[in-house]
């Protein structure tokens, strides 16, 4: 770097010497020549002097003849230490008098051709001297007397004589020698103080330039440069937009990307995010421990959510924070409420929050799950919106960002927020962290505007939710409708081409990251029993026929799953074509949720007393056309549901995703089996090989089912390539690592800005 440095500077200061030498060359012998002429008419003047103060005493002793009496004045006058020597000429050019260093050889006349010159002077062994001759005027005298020739007292003066005076010119020569001493030493010194301060102001500005761009390059921005460069200012903006555009320009150049996995998503976050902090906040956590009789289990809840983040959470460590709901959750835990999972392998940390039953009440059931969840779903089920939920909502959510801050290491870890649950949150962690990148995810549809609008604290809750650094949807119909939210209720800057909005300075970006699941390890996939056995166990576990087509619905039960059309639809189909009945059978897994509930309850009740009357009016001995589990069923026994199903039904109202339709296919390696998949779930935009329904539509849904059921085993395998091809490469880890990736180009993008805004500042 010094070396560049040098160079560059160089640029400038030998341009700079070359021009000062030239100068000194030029002024040099023009100095010379101006104050030689300046002596020599000095000279002049001195030896004028002279002349006129001899004057009297030489044209008396020439009048009189006695020239010789002269002598003593003129060596008396020779002390002057400037006066070299001097000659009495006679009018007529003959040499009269002379002292001892008047040369011999220097005649009247020729001192006179010299002293005609514009320089003067005559070179002696002894130096240079400058020649001047003056004339002595005065009156004639008659020889031997006293008095004067023309009898006239006022006749004008006549010429007398010459007076010849040589000047030592060696102190010209010494002052002109110090003069140009002086010149050339000002110049040099000039030069020397211009070049210092080029030298010193283009490194300080150099390495401040330098500092900066390693700063860009580095995405930080720490450190200040030594001097602010003013400069920059003007191109801070252009370099905003700029950067802007390469992200873009980024983005569309990355196409389709493939094999993402753990171990890729690790090495995303320890280059792209410097290894930075990861903490993840949800409402369920991914483990709970519950107290049985035969001691502390560990279950693993019925959850889209936990599906998707925990392997991601095995990948990156970090700490997750979440509500501990089990009944033996406080046994397992340490002072700081922190237990080490999975059970066993222990990859990072979960620490729980505890909530008192009322406080559970108000902000998980009361407004996250009677609120947020059926305004977000628009499934007909009517929002409820109490004041005291949504106080207890906005306290949950304080305790949780206070867990959130308490686990933070350092000022910018990456807070991953999960859900409806914490529309608050993100803003909250944002005031105690400023720093950190805060990605929040929401897992459920956002609606559109005047649905929105039904909520008595809207612009709250999206004031909470763009304290985030990207607010990430399924799909971008939800990011539309989110922002078209934004638009109606706040003033916010909303750039559509960026995807950004700005709110009170503060910028989020708002994006789709299709959430998905793990692709089975091999190991995994080893240890699942072959196809026929998963079959042979199911229908022998649940009595069913040896020919039995077998569809498969697994969902919470919930009344946005579709469930009760699913019934309606098998109902229709086993009317249709009769030929089914005791034949088709839909094993449907409803693991319990949000019980406590009256619209849940009354939900599952319906539910439960439909699949009775459809068991009631086409089942006989031996068969059941509806299997209604009504309990949780770990991943094991799901998976081997699904390998031993014809059909899965996925039959959902409204759903920000659906993971269940990914598990499905990735169940099945061998090829086999057919998906229904409503299309009012995400899933359906990445899953067009699915037999895709409106499970509003019952006959549309039966006739689905019916060609489910009769799909040639060549069209399957053909369908399920497609989906597992799609499915595994579109898996969780790409879901993360788009998000995490996003959000380190936009921590460097946010330290650029930084920067700039510091130069701006000075
Ligand atoms: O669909 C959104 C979601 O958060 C899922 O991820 C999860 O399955 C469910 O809602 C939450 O269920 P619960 O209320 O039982 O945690």
């Amino acid at each position: 770097m010094f070396l560049k440095t040098v160079r560059l500077q160089l640029r400038f200061l030998v341009p700079l010497m070359v021009t000062l030498v030239v100068a000194a060359s030029l002024a040099v012998p023009v100095m010379d020549q101006v104050t030689l002429r300046w002596f020599s008419r000095d000279l002049n003047s001195r030896g004028l002097l002279v002349a006129n103060a001899l004057s009297d005493s030489v044209s008396e002793a020439v009048a009189a003849g006695r020239t010789a009496r002269l002598r003593p004045l003129f060596e008396r006058a020779e002390q002057d230490e400037r006066l070299f020597a001097i000659g009495l000429c006679s009018v007529d050019g003959q040499l009269l008098e002379r002292t001892q260093g008047f040369p011999r050889t220097l005649t009247c006349p020729g001192a006179e051709d010299i002293s005609r010159k514009a320089e003067p002077s005559l070179p002696l062994v002894s130096g240079t001297v400058h020649v001047g001759v003056h004339d002595v005027m005065g009156q004639a005298l008659v020889a031997g007397t006293d008095a004067p020739l023309d009898a006239q007292a006022d006749a004008p003066p006549v010429r007398m004589a010459r007076l010849v005076l040589l000047h030592d010119m060696s102190f010209i020569e010494r002052r002109s020698q110090d003069t140009r001493r002086y010149l050339i030493g000002l110049i040099a010194g000039l030069g020397l103080v211009i070049a210092l301060i080029t030298v010193v102001v283009a490194q300080l500005s150099w390495r401040g330039w330098v500092k900066g761009v390693r700063a860009i390059l580095r995405g930080e921005g720490l450190l200040s440069p030594l001097i602010p460069a003013p400069e920059l200012a003007p191109f801070a903006a252009e370099l905003r937009a700029r950067l802007r555009d390469m992200e873009d320009e980024f983005r569309r150049s990355q196409g389709p990307e493939t094999g993402w996995s753990a171990e890729r998503l690790r090495t995303l976050l320890q280059t792209q995010l410097s290894g930075a902090q990861v903490i993840v906040v949800s409402n369920r956590e991914p483990y709970i421990h519950e107290r049985t009789a035969d001691g502390v289990v560990v279950k693993r809840p019925a959850s889209g959510l936990v599906t998707a983040v925990e392997p991601v959470m095995r990948a990156c460590s970090g700490t997750w924070v979440a509500h501990g709901s089990g009944s033996a959750d406080r046994d397992v835990v340490d002072a700081a409420d922190r237990v080490l999972v999975p059970p066993g392998e222990q990859d990072y940390w979960l620490r729980r929050v505890w909530l008192t039953p009322e406080e559970e009440q108000g902000y998980y059931y009361g407004f996250a799950n009677e609120g947020m969840w059926p305004l977000c779903h628009v499934a007909h089920v009517r929002p409820v919106f109490r004041e005291s939920d949504w106080e207890a909502y906005r306290a949950v959510n304080q305790r949780f960002a206070d867990a959130v801050v308490a686990e933070a290491r350092g000022e910018d870890p990456v807070v991953l927020v999960q859900d409806y649950h914490f529309a608050l949150l993100p803003a909250m962690v944002r005031e105690k962290l400023p720093q950190a990148t805060i990605l929040t995810f929401w897992h459920i549809p956002w609606p559109n505007p005047e649905s929105f609008g039904i909520c008595p604290w809207r612009r709250e809750i999206l004031q909470g939710m763009l304290g985030s650094t990207i607010l990430g949807f399924h799909t971008r119909f939800h990011c539309k409708n989110f922002i078209e939210t934004v638009d109606r209720y706040l003033e916010a800057r909303i750039e559509h081409e960026h995807s950004t909005i700005a709110f009170q300075e503060k910028e989020t970006l708002v994006e789709s990251y299709p959430i998905s699941i793990e692709w089975p390890a091999e190991a995994e996939i080893s240890a699942w029993a072959p196809v026929a056995e998963c079959r042979r166990r199911v229908v022998e576990r649940l009595g069913l026929p040896q020919d039995a087509c077998i569809a498969v619905g697994v969902d919470r039960f919930d009344y946005t799953k579709g469930i009760l059309e699913r019934l309606n639809a098998v109902e229709r189909l086993l009317e249709k074509w009769p030929a089914w009945v005791g034949r088709f059978v839909l094993v449907q897994v409803a693991a319990p949720t949000r019980s406590a509930l009256d619209e849940y309850r009354s939900f599952q009740e319906r539910v439960q007393r439909i699949a009775e009357r459809i068991n009631l009016r086409f089942g006989r001995p031996g068969y059941k056309p509806v299997h209604l589990l009504a309990q949780h069923h770990e991943h094991d026994a799901v998976t081997e549901l699904f390998r031993a199903a014809d059909v899965c039904v996925v039959t959902s109202l409204h759903d920000g995703m659906n993971l269940v339709c990914k598990e499905f296919v990735a169940a099945r390696d061998d090829l086999q089996g057919v998906l229904v998949l409503s299309r009012f779930a995400g899933a359906a935009r990445e899953l067009p090989e699915a037999l895709v329904v409106n499970p509003y539509h019952v006959e549309e849904t039966a006739d689905a089912l019916n060609r489910a059921a009769t799909m040639p085993a060549a069209e399957q395998r053909e369908r399920m390539a497609s989906l597992r091809s799609t499915v595994r490469e579109f898996n969780v880890f790409r879901w993360a690592g788009r998000m995490l990736a996003d959000a380190g180009r936009w921590r460097l993008r946010s330290r650029i800005e930084a920067r700039v805004r510091r130069h701006q500042n000075g």
